[in-house]
């Protein structure tokens, strides 16, 4: 049995044969697929709009779970729970009205997930915890893929996990940014347990399903 669940970012993936690539995810028994949305102003990246996850929607069955690096994430929320986003996440930098936020993700069907950046301290999250399905906690600083794990991170994955228990919050905790073989299992000890991976999948040297099973395979070892 797996002991988390596995989100696939396609931000990495190889976009002239989209379909292939998430056919090869779903094969390699990848529990979501993760889309990086980023509008340039957040983040000094431009990625994907909600064409991209209703093409995502008519290729695949699995979850999407759609991050939002974006500024003014309101306005853009309706867009992507009607392309077929399963989850929605928001970074909390960009959200003043967190709370309002998170109603209205829930109020179009959609799972509500809150992202703190690196510098972003977990006390952000106190009042809002018990409203949230999913925590993120950015191990990078959004906007790329194939950056370094940064392992001062690790910290606040424990405290939002004993903020999470500590408010009887259904919320899970997910990370994202530079996991690979030797930083998922630091990552799960802390208490994560939705793992996001880009370059790990995407990019091991013997395709795909070699990169999930070197993920899957870097935990149970560890916890055997
Ligand atoms: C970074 C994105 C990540 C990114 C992860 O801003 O939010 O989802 O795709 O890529 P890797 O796994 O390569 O760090
Ligand atoms: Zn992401």
């Amino acid at each position: 049995m797996n002991s988390f669940r596995l989100c696939a970012s396609v931000l990495s993936a190889d976009f002239r044969c989209l379909e292939d690539q998430v056919k090869q995810l779903e094969e390699a028994g990848v529990d979501e697929i993760h889309v990086d949305v980023m509008d340039g102003h957040f983040v000094p990246n431009l990625t994907m709009g909600p064409f991209i996850v209703s093409t995502l929607k008519r290729i695949t069955h699995l979850p999407l779970d759609v991050h939002l690096m974006v500024e003014n994430p309101d306005r853009m929320i309706p867009w992507y729970a009607e392309a077929g986003a399963h989850r929605l996440s928001v970074q909390v930098e960009t959200c003043p009205h967190i709370h309002r936020t998170l109603q209205n993700i829930h109020s179009l069907g959609c799972e509500a997930g809150v992202v703190l950046n690196p510098g972003t301290p977990a006390s952000w999250l106190e009042e809002v915890v018990s409203h949230a399905d999913l925590i993120l906690v950015m191990t990078v600083n959004p906007g790329f893929s194939g950056q370094s794990f940064l392992p001062e991170v690790l910290p606040k994955i424990a405290k939002v996990r004993d903020l999470v228990e500590n408010s009887h919050s259904r919320a899970v905790i997910q990370v994202d940014g530079g996991i690979d073989q030797k930083t998922l299992p630091l990552v799960y000890a802390a208490g994560a347990r939705y793992i996001v991976s880009a370059t790990a999948i995407f990019k091991h040297p013997e395709g795909i399903k070699a990169g999930v099973n070197a993920l899957r395979e870097s935990v149970q070892k560890n916890i055997a």
